[in-house]
């Protein structure tokens, strides 16, 4: 079977979905309102999801290993995450001041993660590493960021530049071209923005040194999520760690995702202590959140009884709805959760590379925690650039042959475990992943 087919399967089961995605595009441009969740010939339109199971317009019920981009650990319609959602949506869902929820989400991430120290939140991930970034210029006094080639850090202009590239764009591997993202980025802000390769310990130091004087931080995913869950190596790690410190810049590590990769976050796994944190995602119990936090000398700059200010505000920002949903989300997500996830992901990652070799079909499974990127490639996955040299019709073809056979990752073969899942998910993924391979 080719692509084709997959594309022919897929429409033949999805035609509610196709109807919509029409009836949607009359006032949507692309027929949706989210870049990031289209795929071609048309995206799934959803109407439930309930455990580790989503369902589409015509009825088809598949497990969901990307719970809205990771952002579910608990699954859909967690029963406690959906009972403080009622409960506070009862007592109002957003005031113009502070509220009880605020402080309790706040102190559980401070307790969480070893590094921040103070801890404010935002709307999005986007927002989260604006105001790290700003934070950061504020704080050293320069305006240049340095960030790593391959890196999502969500939409504003500073850090969107060098995440997804054509391979003619990405210029020598030791010193990569800072290129824009999307149409629409100023030259400015490339300008502004400082390329590192990831994972090359070396050439990302000689980079940064060069650049010594002028930059204000570096900022990082200590796992690539979006090239495609890719860890960093500890070496990079600590050699950005090292060489912040000795430069005066900041260190902030993009936990969006990779905070739950265990209790602590990466941070706590690689032993590496950043300034600052950017957070979202599941620290928002499945509602729209971002947070930040870390170093008290740094944050004191949000401070409004202290000067110098930086100014950061947002009309949803703290509302009590997201802070509850967040709370029940993380009081849920123990040692032992955590644990559990990482096992049956461990069964998972096995299972596809045992699965694949039945085919003879290269692979590499990537990934940390709960997380895992699949890779139908024999080399080794260090950095974007390896992740983009696998056969992208071959990786829609098993993206679409998964969903046909009820398995829904993201379009970038990459998914997380989530509580409600057990052995039975996991087998179900692999049995799919087997009928896809078998009629390639
Ligand atoms: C690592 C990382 N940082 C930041 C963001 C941006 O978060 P948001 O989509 O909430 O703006 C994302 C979103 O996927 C992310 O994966």
């Amino acid at each position: 079977m080719s692509l084709q087919d997959e594309v022919l399967r897929y429409e033949q089961q999805t035609p509610r979905s196709r109807a919509a995605w029409q009836e949607a595009r009359k006032y949507l441009p692309g027929g949706d309102t989210r870049t990031s969740v289209f795929w071609p010939p048309y995206p799934l339109f959803f109407t439930h999801g309930e455990g580790a199971r989503i369902w589409d317009e015509d009825g088809v019920a598949r497990v969901d290993f990307i719970n809205n981009f990771t952002s579910l650990p608990h699954g859909h319609a967690d029963p406690s995450v959906s009972r403080a959602i009622r409960e506070q949506a009862a007592r109002g869902t957003s005031f113009g001041g502070g509220n009880e929820h605020q402080v309790r989400l706040a102190r559980m991430l401070c307790e969480r993660v070893p590094s921040i120290e103070l801890v404010r939140f935002a709307n999005s991930g986007t927002e989260a590493t604006l105001n790290c970034l700003r934070a950061a210029r504020a704080f050293t006094g320069r305006d240049k960021i340095a960030k790593a080639e391959g890196g999502y850090h969500g939409t504003h202009d500073a850090v969107s530049v060098s995440v997804k590239m054509g391979p003619d764009l990405m210029g020598d591997p030791r010193r990569p071209e800072a290129v824009a993202s999307t149409a629409g980025v100023p030259q400015s802000a490339v300008r502004e923005t400082v390329v590192l390769p990831f994972n090359d310990t070396v050439a990302a130091r000689r980079i940064l040194e060069e650049h010594a004087g002028e930059l204000a931080a570096v900022i990082v995913e200590p796992m690539l999520g979006s090239a495609g869950m890719i860890p960093a190596e500890p070496a990079y790690l600590a050699m950005l760690r090292e060489v912040c410190s000795d430069h005066g810049m900041l260190l902030i590590f993009d936990e969006v995702v990779s905070l739950r990769v265990g209790p602590g976050g990466a941070q706590a796994r690689y032993g590496i202590t950043p300034d600052l944190t950017a957070m979202g995602k599941m620290i928002g119990g499945g509602l729209p959140v971002g947070g930040f936090g870390g170093r008290a000398d740094v944050m004191e700059l949000f401070d409004p009884t202290k000067g110098p200010v930086v100014s950061q505000a947002g009309t949803f920002t703290g509302n009590p709805l997201t802070m509850a949903a967040g709370i029940a989300t993380l009081e849920k997500l123990t040692p032992e959760i955590h644990a559990r996830q990482e096992s049956l992901r461990d069964r998972l990652a096995q299972g596809i590379s045992d699965v694949a070799g039945e085919f003879d079909v290269p692979v590499r499974v990537t990934g940390m925690g709960p997380f895992y990127g699949m890779h139908f490639v024999e080399r080794p996955i260090a950095n974007a650039r390896d992740a983009a040299t696998v056969d992208q019709d071959f990786k829609r073809q098993v993206f679409l042959g998964l969903m046909n056979e009820g398995i829904l990752v993201a379009s970038y073969m990459v998914g997380a475990l989530s509580t409600p899942m057990g052995e039975a998910e996991v087998d179900e993924h692999l049995d799919a992943l087997r009928r896809v391979l078998a009629r390639r």
